[in-house]
């Protein structure tokens, strides 16, 4: 497992609301998402994702988590500066994605930005990445949701989520970067309040701002 370099951490921190904000903008309107939500994020590098997801959908639990020290301390410094105090719902610690400290089904959303990859020992292994996969699927509830983008092994990425039981709810696959939505086995997806892909009648769960 990689453990940031001190430069790559500071290039995480740098930029990391733009990056969310882009993200976000993207996903507006597929994400089953409402304030009762209880929400994790794996990786949170500089916190720009735990920000927005709390200033826009205040759900009922956000959990930020990293496995580098350094950066949940990063995290709480960029959200005491935002907020002045970080909300009691709103929870930031130290959590290994191949080893998460939480029980089963435990969440509705868990989102991993540009971290799968890291969590193998060279970015383009896929060694480690199964596990982390599996452990997501754990936390997740039924009919829960992984949200995540990825640049490397973007298809065996899909495909071990395919035979973890996920389903594609959104995907965009571009030149470089996967960004997705998917939603684990349970009840249908109407039932989630779960917006159908294109439907210009279904309003954003949360406003994003363009
Ligand atoms: C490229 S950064 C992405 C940060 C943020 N999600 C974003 O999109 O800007 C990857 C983050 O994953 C964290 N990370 C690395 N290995 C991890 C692991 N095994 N479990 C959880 N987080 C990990 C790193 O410390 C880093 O903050």
């Amino acid at each position: 497992m990689a453990e940031m370099h001190r430069l790559n951490r500071w290039m995480v921190r740098v930029r990391t609301e733009t990056r969310a904000r882009r993200a976000l903008r993207v996903l507006d309107g597929h994400l089953p998402l409402s304030s009762a939500s209880r929400v994790l994020e794996l990786g949170s590098g500089g916190g720009g994702m735990v920000a927005l997801l709390e200033e826009r959908l205040h759900p009922a639990r956000l959990v930020g988590t990293d496995y580098d020290p350094v950066q949940v301390e990063a995290v709480r410094r960029f959200l005491m500066t935002r907020w002045s105090r970080i909300p009691d719902r709103v929870e930031v610690r130290a959590a290994d994605a191949l080893h998460l400290p939480f029980e089963s089904a435990e969440f509705d959303a868990v989102f991993a930005m540009m971290m799968l990859h890291h969590v193998e020992a060279h970015h383009f292994d896929y060694r480690e990445r199964p596990a982390a996969l599996a452990e997501i699927r754990r936390v997740l509830r039924p009919a829960g949701v992984l949200v995540y983008s990825e640049f490397s092994r973007r298809p065996e990425v899909r495909r071990t989520l395919g035979a973890l039981g996920f389903s594609p709810l959104y995907l965009r696959s571009g030149w470089r970067v996967d960004l997705a939505i998917y939603r684990t086995p349970g009840g249908p997806a109407e039932s989630l309040g779960v917006p159908r892909l294109g439907d210009p009648r279904v309003p954003p769960p949360f406003p994003v701002a363009r």
